[in-house]
């Protein structure tokens, strides 16, 4: 009888876990929509007015700031990938190893749009949301990007890993945490 109990409290307990991991996934998921708009839009309005070479500046200088004003306490967002261009955006142990399983699961074929992973570590609630390879980004981070604007991604970022993909490759993630509200 007692275990019994014990095993009820657990189970629900766990339920409980699980209810607030769905919750916090809904409210996480739902702040990347206009992060990734913002910076869409960004590169698309400085590719228009200035060209792919003043659009990488821009990049250089915007994707920082459009990544900290989306970053609402308590959440953290960023976007992280395994090939880099910024160093800043390098993944920590967790991230690296979701976005190998990332890799492994889309080499399987399931949609990268598709591919998501949340999970709760050292007290914090992590995401992580794979971003396909579009074809606007092929400009800056495709096969054949032109050689003045190789010159100027090479200039701004010498040790730049973040070229030569396909479309519709795996480019990276979007990252985002929090702490957990009222730790027991
Ligand atoms: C005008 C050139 C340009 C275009 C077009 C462009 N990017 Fe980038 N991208 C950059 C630069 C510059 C950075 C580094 C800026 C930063 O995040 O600090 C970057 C960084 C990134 C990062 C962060 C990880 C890293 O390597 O630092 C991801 C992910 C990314 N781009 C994906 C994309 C996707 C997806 C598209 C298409 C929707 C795209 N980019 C289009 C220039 C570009």
């Amino acid at each position: 009888m007692r275990i019994a109990t014990l095993v009820l409290l657990a189970t629900l307990g766990s339920q409980a876990v699980a209810a607030d991991t769905q919750q916090l996934a809904a409210e996480g998921a739902a702040l990347i929509p206009p992060f990734q708009q913002q910076l869409l839009e960004t590169v698309k309005a400085a590719m228009q007015s200035g060209g792919p070479v003043k659009a990488v500046e821009a990049c250089q200088l915007l994707a920082p700031q459009i990544t900290s004003q989306h970053s609402k306490a308590p959440w953290t967002v960023g976007r992280t990938a395994l090939k880099l261009r910024n160093p800043a955006n390098a993944p920590d142990a967790w991230e690296r190893q979701v976005l190998e399983q990332f890799a492994a699961r889309a080499a399987a074929g399931e949609p990268i749009a598709e591919l998501k992973h949340a999970e709760i570590v050292d007290g914090e609630f992590r995401l992580m949301k794979a971003i396909p390879t579009g074809e606007p980004c092929l400009a800056c981070h495709g096969q054949q990007i032109k050689p003045e604007l190789a010159a100027v991604i090479d200039q701004r970022y010498p040790q730049d890993q973040a070229r030569g993909f396909a479309l519709g490759e795996l480019r990276g993630a979007f990252t985002l945490r929090r702490a957990l509200a009222d730790q027991p």
